[in-house]
């Protein structure tokens, strides 16, 4: 069972101080908006590490990648997506991802409102706080953990391992993780492209 962790993303809502900006506000009153840099980019601009934030476009193209790969249909996937908040969101594998972002975006605004998606008797998704270290450290107990990095050793396929995938356009994870790095290209990929190299076996 391969387990891969989307972390650090870039999934959070709107801070309170930016809910009157004319730009957030347009959403309709709504109390809870998921922050997004192409329509809050300069409402953001206050904002610590404003230049990664707000990318929730990333985790909905992993997740659409991940859900709908065969390895996942297979029952040999788990999928964790960790945010910049130190929130988690456990998956389940049968959840159909939407397709139209727009559609997604709603989901996750529902989500971070009422903390759990369920649809019939099924947790399709919950939302718990959880630091990085912490979620690693429950999930891999004995299995091996790879950090994918640029700056790495070539990747090595572990058909256990617990795979960590940065959830951000820029930068670097802001804590130090200490699990062996692996690349699989010189220069930096989007996370999505990673994430689909690890899925089919490092191909
Ligand atoms: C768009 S990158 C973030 C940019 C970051 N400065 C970096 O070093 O890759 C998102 C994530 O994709 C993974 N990644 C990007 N390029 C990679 C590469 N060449 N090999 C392995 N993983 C990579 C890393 O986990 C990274 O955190």
């Amino acid at each position: 069972m391969l387990t891969i962790i989307i972390a650090e993303a870039e999934l959070e809502c709107v801070p309170p101080a930016l809910m009157r900006h004319p730009s957030v506000a347009a959403k309709g009153g709504k109390r809870t908006v998921l922050l997004d840099s192409s329509f809050h980019h300069r409402a953001m601009q206050s904002l610590p590490d404003a230049y990664r934030r707000g990318r929730p476009d990333i985790v909905h193209l992993c997740l659409l990648n991940a859900l709908e790969s065969p390895r996942n249909k297979e029952g040999g996937l788990r999928v964790f997506v960790h945010t910049r908040n130190d929130e988690v969101i456990r998956i389940d594998p049968t959840w159909r991802v939407p397709k139209a972002y727009h559609r997604f975006v709603g989901l996750m605004e529902q989500l971070f409102a009422e903390r759990v998606i369920r649809v019939g008797g099924t947790v399709l998704l919950s939302l718990e706080k959880k630091r990085l270290a912490d979620l690693v450290r429950e999930e891999a107990g004995t299995a091996p953990v790879q950090v994918m990095h640029a700056e790495g050793a070539p990747y090595r396929h572990q058909e256990d391992a617990v795979v960590v995938i940065g959830g951000f356009p820029h930068g670097d994870f802001s804590i130090p993780l200490p699990y062996p790095r692996y690349s699989i290209y010189k220069d930096e990929l989007v996370a999505w492209s990673v994430l689909n190299h690890v899925l089919y076996g490092g191909t």
